[in-house]
Protein backbone atom coordinates (compact mmCIF):
# COMPACT_ATOMS: atom_id res chain seq x y z
CA UNK A 1 0.00 0.00 0.00
CA UNK A 2 1.02 3.60 -0.84
CA UNK A 3 1.83 5.94 2.12
CA UNK A 4 -0.09 8.84 0.20
CA UNK A 5 -2.97 8.54 -2.50
CA UNK A 6 -4.17 11.20 -4.71
CA UNK A 7 -6.88 10.05 -7.08
CA UNK A 8 -8.63 12.03 -9.64
CA UNK A 9 -7.61 15.32 -7.77
CA UNK A 10 -9.02 18.62 -9.39
CA UNK A 11 -8.94 22.28 -7.55
CA UNK A 12 -10.56 24.88 -9.45
CA UNK A 13 -10.28 28.49 -8.93
CA UNK A 14 -13.83 30.05 -10.81
CA UNK A 15 -12.93 28.51 -14.35
CA UNK A 16 -9.35 28.28 -14.19
CA UNK A 17 -8.67 23.98 -12.96
CA UNK A 18 -4.79 24.42 -11.41
CA UNK A 19 -5.42 20.68 -10.67
CA UNK A 20 -6.85 19.29 -12.88
CA UNK A 21 -7.62 15.26 -12.84
CA UNK A 22 -4.01 14.35 -11.10
CA UNK A 23 -3.41 11.23 -9.24
CA UNK A 24 -0.27 9.69 -8.29
CA UNK A 25 1.22 8.11 -5.10
CA UNK A 26 3.95 8.43 -2.78
CA UNK A 27 5.44 4.73 -1.32
CA UNK A 28 6.89 4.96 2.20
CA UNK A 29 10.73 6.30 2.14
CA UNK A 30 10.92 7.58 -0.95
CA UNK A 31 11.97 10.74 -1.81
CA UNK A 32 9.40 11.69 -4.52
CA UNK A 33 10.26 15.39 -6.71
CA UNK A 34 7.39 17.53 -8.49
CA UNK A 35 8.28 19.56 -11.19
CA UNK A 36 6.68 21.39 -13.87
CA UNK A 37 6.82 24.98 -15.36
CA UNK A 38 5.49 27.93 -13.10
CA UNK A 39 1.57 27.31 -12.44
CA UNK A 40 1.66 23.76 -13.10
CA UNK A 41 -0.46 23.46 -9.73
CA UNK A 42 2.74 21.90 -7.74
CA UNK A 43 1.43 24.10 -4.65
CA UNK A 44 -1.66 23.71 -4.68
CA UNK A 45 -1.60 20.15 -4.50
CA UNK A 46 0.77 20.58 -1.31
CA UNK A 47 -2.15 22.58 0.10
CA UNK A 48 -4.88 20.31 -0.94
CA UNK A 49 -2.21 17.57 0.70
CA UNK A 50 -2.16 19.54 3.85
CA UNK A 51 -5.90 20.56 4.01
CA UNK A 52 -5.38 24.32 3.72
CA UNK A 53 -6.94 23.80 -0.03
CA UNK A 54 -10.53 22.58 -0.47
CA UNK A 55 -10.92 19.68 -3.31
CA UNK A 56 -13.23 20.11 -6.02
CA UNK A 57 -12.97 16.76 -6.64
CA UNK A 58 -11.24 13.72 -6.15
CA UNK A 59 -9.84 11.97 -3.15
CA UNK A 60 -6.72 11.63 -1.12
CA UNK A 61 -5.37 8.94 1.25
CA UNK A 62 -2.99 8.39 3.72
CA UNK A 63 -2.25 4.77 4.86
CA UNK A 64 -5.46 3.65 2.90
CA UNK A 65 -7.59 6.40 4.99
CA UNK A 66 -9.49 9.16 3.41
CA UNK A 67 -8.13 12.54 4.77
CA UNK A 68 -9.64 15.22 2.53
CA UNK A 69 -12.38 15.63 5.22
CA UNK A 70 -9.82 16.54 8.01
CA UNK A 71 -8.85 19.48 9.03
CA UNK A 72 -5.04 20.91 8.40
CA UNK A 73 -4.04 19.93 12.01
CA UNK A 74 -5.87 16.91 11.87
CA UNK A 75 -3.59 15.76 9.18
CA UNK A 76 -0.87 17.14 10.99
CA UNK A 77 -0.94 15.24 13.75
CA UNK A 78 -1.34 11.78 11.31
CA UNK A 79 1.64 12.75 9.94
CA UNK A 80 1.81 15.46 7.08
CA UNK A 81 3.96 17.79 7.35
CA UNK A 82 5.38 20.92 5.09
CA UNK A 83 7.47 23.82 4.68
CA UNK A 84 6.14 27.27 2.17
CA UNK A 85 7.60 28.57 -1.11
CA UNK A 86 7.85 31.87 1.25
CA UNK A 87 9.75 31.78 3.71
CA UNK A 88 7.48 31.27 7.13
CA UNK A 89 9.85 31.91 10.48
CA UNK A 90 9.28 34.25 12.83
CA UNK A 91 12.13 36.54 12.94
CA UNK A 92 11.60 38.25 16.02
CA UNK A 93 10.84 34.97 18.39
CA UNK A 94 14.17 32.40 19.06
CA UNK A 95 15.12 29.84 17.26
CA UNK A 96 14.31 27.03 19.52
CA UNK A 97 10.83 28.75 19.65
CA UNK A 98 10.24 28.78 16.00
CA UNK A 99 11.19 25.00 16.28
CA UNK A 100 8.27 24.49 19.52
CA UNK A 101 5.78 25.99 17.45
CA UNK A 102 6.27 23.02 15.45
CA UNK A 103 5.80 20.51 17.96
CA UNK A 104 2.51 21.56 19.39
CA UNK A 105 0.66 19.05 17.53
CA UNK A 106 1.21 16.39 19.51
CA UNK A 107 0.71 18.42 22.73
CA UNK A 108 -1.86 16.57 24.83
CA UNK A 109 -1.89 18.55 27.78
CA UNK A 110 -4.93 21.00 26.70
CA UNK A 111 -5.98 24.58 26.74
CA UNK A 112 -7.34 24.88 31.08
CA UNK A 113 -4.28 23.29 31.44
CA UNK A 114 -2.18 25.57 29.76
CA UNK A 115 -3.97 28.80 30.75
CA UNK A 116 -3.73 27.86 34.80
CA UNK A 117 -0.28 26.50 34.26
CA UNK A 118 -0.33 22.60 35.63
CA UNK A 119 2.15 20.44 36.32
CA UNK A 120 1.19 18.28 33.54
CA UNK A 121 1.73 21.28 30.76
CA UNK A 122 5.05 21.98 32.23
CA UNK A 123 5.91 18.27 31.95
CA UNK A 124 4.93 18.51 28.06
CA UNK A 125 6.53 21.81 27.26
CA UNK A 126 9.43 20.21 28.89
CA UNK A 127 9.10 17.46 26.44
CA UNK A 128 8.63 20.19 23.96
CA UNK A 129 11.97 21.93 24.03
CA UNK A 130 13.80 18.86 24.85
CA UNK A 131 12.49 17.51 20.99
CA UNK A 132 12.95 21.12 19.80
CA UNK A 133 16.70 21.26 20.97
CA UNK A 134 17.42 17.64 19.58
CA UNK A 135 16.11 19.18 15.82
CA UNK A 136 18.06 22.21 16.10
CA UNK A 137 21.27 19.68 17.09
CA UNK A 138 20.25 18.03 13.36
CA UNK A 139 21.18 21.42 12.21
CA UNK A 140 24.20 22.30 13.82
CA UNK A 141 22.38 24.64 15.75
CA UNK A 142 21.90 23.76 19.44
CA UNK A 143 24.39 26.59 20.66
CA UNK A 144 22.43 29.78 18.90
CA UNK A 145 18.97 28.02 20.41
CA UNK A 146 18.55 31.64 21.97
CA UNK A 147 19.02 33.89 19.46
CA UNK A 148 16.66 35.72 17.43
CA UNK A 149 15.90 33.92 13.99
CA UNK A 150 16.32 37.46 12.47
CA UNK A 151 19.67 37.13 12.93
CA UNK A 152 19.91 34.12 10.70
CA UNK A 153 21.31 33.96 7.03
CA UNK A 154 18.26 32.95 4.29
CA UNK A 155 19.82 29.52 3.78
CA UNK A 156 19.85 28.93 7.40
CA UNK A 157 16.18 30.17 7.68
CA UNK A 158 15.21 27.33 5.36
CA UNK A 159 16.91 24.99 7.67
CA UNK A 160 14.73 25.92 10.24
CA UNK A 161 11.72 25.78 9.21
CA UNK A 162 12.46 22.11 8.26
CA UNK A 163 13.48 21.57 11.71
CA UNK A 164 10.15 23.23 12.50
CA UNK A 165 8.22 21.02 10.10
CA UNK A 166 10.60 17.99 11.73
CA UNK A 167 9.62 18.52 14.97
CA UNK A 168 5.97 17.36 14.72
CA UNK A 169 7.76 14.34 13.90
CA UNK A 170 6.08 13.62 10.61
CA UNK A 171 5.64 10.51 8.54
CA UNK A 172 6.06 12.92 5.13
CA UNK A 173 7.48 15.94 4.80
CA UNK A 174 6.60 18.48 1.77
CA UNK A 175 9.19 20.59 1.16
CA UNK A 176 8.02 23.57 -1.39
CA UNK A 177 11.07 24.98 -2.97
CA UNK A 178 13.53 24.66 -0.55
CA UNK A 179 16.86 26.14 -2.13
CA UNK A 180 15.02 28.87 -4.13
CA UNK A 181 16.80 32.17 -3.62
CA UNK A 182 19.25 30.17 -1.46
CA UNK A 183 22.90 31.21 -2.38
CA UNK A 184 24.83 28.37 -4.13
CA UNK A 185 27.12 28.43 -1.14
CA UNK A 186 24.07 27.85 0.89
CA UNK A 187 22.26 24.67 -0.76
CA UNK A 188 24.85 21.89 0.24
CA UNK A 189 23.41 21.78 4.02
CA UNK A 190 20.10 21.38 2.73
CA UNK A 191 20.69 19.04 0.32
CA UNK A 192 22.31 16.74 3.26
CA UNK A 193 19.45 17.43 5.77
CA UNK A 194 16.80 16.52 3.45
CA UNK A 195 19.29 12.99 2.33
CA UNK A 196 19.41 12.97 6.68
CA UNK A 197 16.17 13.49 7.06
CA UNK A 198 15.09 10.85 4.81
CA UNK A 199 17.87 8.19 6.31
CA UNK A 200 15.43 8.17 9.15
CA UNK A 201 12.77 7.28 7.53
CA UNK A 202 10.43 10.24 6.73
CA UNK A 203 9.02 9.81 3.40
CA UNK A 204 9.57 13.35 1.82
CA UNK A 205 7.86 15.19 -1.69
CA UNK A 206 10.21 17.80 -2.75
CA UNK A 207 9.06 20.87 -5.23
CA UNK A 208 11.93 22.40 -6.66
CA UNK A 209 12.84 24.18 -9.67
CA UNK A 210 16.61 23.18 -9.54
CA UNK A 211 16.68 20.57 -11.65
CA UNK A 212 20.62 19.35 -10.61
CA UNK A 213 19.07 19.35 -6.73
CA UNK A 214 15.56 16.99 -7.78
CA UNK A 215 17.73 14.81 -10.14
CA UNK A 216 20.22 14.01 -7.64
CA UNK A 217 18.06 13.43 -4.81
CA UNK A 218 14.99 12.13 -6.09
CA UNK A 219 14.23 8.42 -6.77
CA UNK A 220 11.22 8.84 -8.79
CA UNK A 221 9.77 12.32 -10.15
CA UNK A 222 6.55 13.58 -10.97
CA UNK A 223 6.19 15.75 -13.65
CA UNK A 224 3.20 18.58 -14.10
CA UNK A 225 2.00 20.71 -16.74
CA UNK A 226 -1.07 22.81 -16.34
CA UNK A 227 -2.39 20.92 -13.34
CA UNK A 228 -2.20 17.55 -15.29
CA UNK A 229 0.29 14.25 -15.55
CA UNK A 230 2.76 14.83 -17.77
CA UNK A 231 5.45 12.32 -16.89
CA UNK A 232 6.65 9.95 -13.61
CA UNK A 233 9.58 7.86 -13.64
CA UNK A 234 13.12 7.76 -12.57
CA UNK A 235 15.85 11.17 -13.27
CA UNK A 236 17.00 9.22 -16.03
CA UNK A 237 13.80 8.49 -17.31
CA UNK A 238 12.36 12.14 -16.77
CA UNK A 239 15.31 13.74 -18.29
CA UNK A 240 15.44 11.94 -21.33
CA UNK A 241 11.66 12.37 -21.46
CA UNK A 242 11.12 14.24 -25.36
CA UNK A 243 7.90 15.46 -23.95
CA UNK A 244 9.38 16.69 -20.43
CA UNK A 245 12.08 18.33 -22.23
CA UNK A 246 9.79 20.33 -24.46
CA UNK A 247 7.74 21.16 -22.10
CA UNK A 248 10.16 21.82 -19.02
CA UNK A 249 13.44 20.97 -19.23
CA UNK A 250 14.40 23.05 -22.64
CA UNK A 251 13.12 26.25 -21.32
CA UNK A 252 14.50 28.24 -18.33
CA UNK A 253 12.12 28.72 -15.33
CA UNK A 254 11.49 32.00 -14.24
CA UNK A 255 13.35 31.45 -10.82
CA UNK A 256 15.43 28.19 -10.76
N1 LIG B 1 -5.82 31.13 -4.37
C1 LIG B 1 -5.81 31.16 -5.71
N2 LIG B 1 -6.76 31.82 -6.42
C2 LIG B 1 -6.75 31.83 -7.76
N3 LIG B 1 -5.82 31.21 -8.52
C3 LIG B 1 -4.83 30.55 -7.88
C4 LIG B 1 -4.77 30.48 -6.45
N4 LIG B 1 -3.68 29.75 -6.10
C5 LIG B 1 -3.10 29.38 -7.25
N5 LIG B 1 -3.78 29.86 -8.31
C6 LIG B 1 -3.46 29.62 -9.72
O1 LIG B 1 -3.35 28.21 -9.89
C7 LIG B 1 -2.30 27.90 -10.78
C8 LIG B 1 -1.30 26.99 -10.09
O2 LIG B 1 -0.61 27.75 -9.10
P1 LIG B 1 0.50 27.09 -8.16
O3 LIG B 1 0.90 28.17 -7.21
O4 LIG B 1 -0.01 25.83 -7.60
O5 LIG B 1 1.66 26.78 -9.20
P2 LIG B 1 3.14 26.24 -8.94
O6 LIG B 1 3.30 25.04 -9.79
O7 LIG B 1 3.39 26.11 -7.49
O8 LIG B 1 4.02 27.43 -9.56
P3 LIG B 1 5.45 28.03 -9.11
O9 LIG B 1 6.49 27.12 -9.69
O10 LIG B 1 5.47 29.39 -9.73
O11 LIG B 1 5.47 28.08 -7.61
C9 LIG B 1 -1.69 29.22 -11.24
O12 LIG B 1 -2.31 29.58 -12.46
C10 LIG B 1 -2.10 30.18 -10.14
O13 LIG B 1 -2.20 31.50 -10.61
MG1 LIG C 1 4.64 27.00 -6.17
Amino acid sequence: MALLDVENLRISFGGLHAVDGLSTSVRQGQIKGIIGPNGAGKTTLFNAIAGIQKLSAGSIRLEGRPIESLQPWQRAGLGIARTFQNLQIFPELSLIENVMIGCHPKARAGFCGALLGLPGVRREERTIEERAYAQLGLLGMQDRALSPAGDLSFGESKLLEIARALAADPKILMLDEPIAGVPAAEQAPVVRMIREINARGVTVILVEHNMRMVMGLCDEILVLRSGRFLAQGTPREIAADPEVIGAYLGEEPAHA
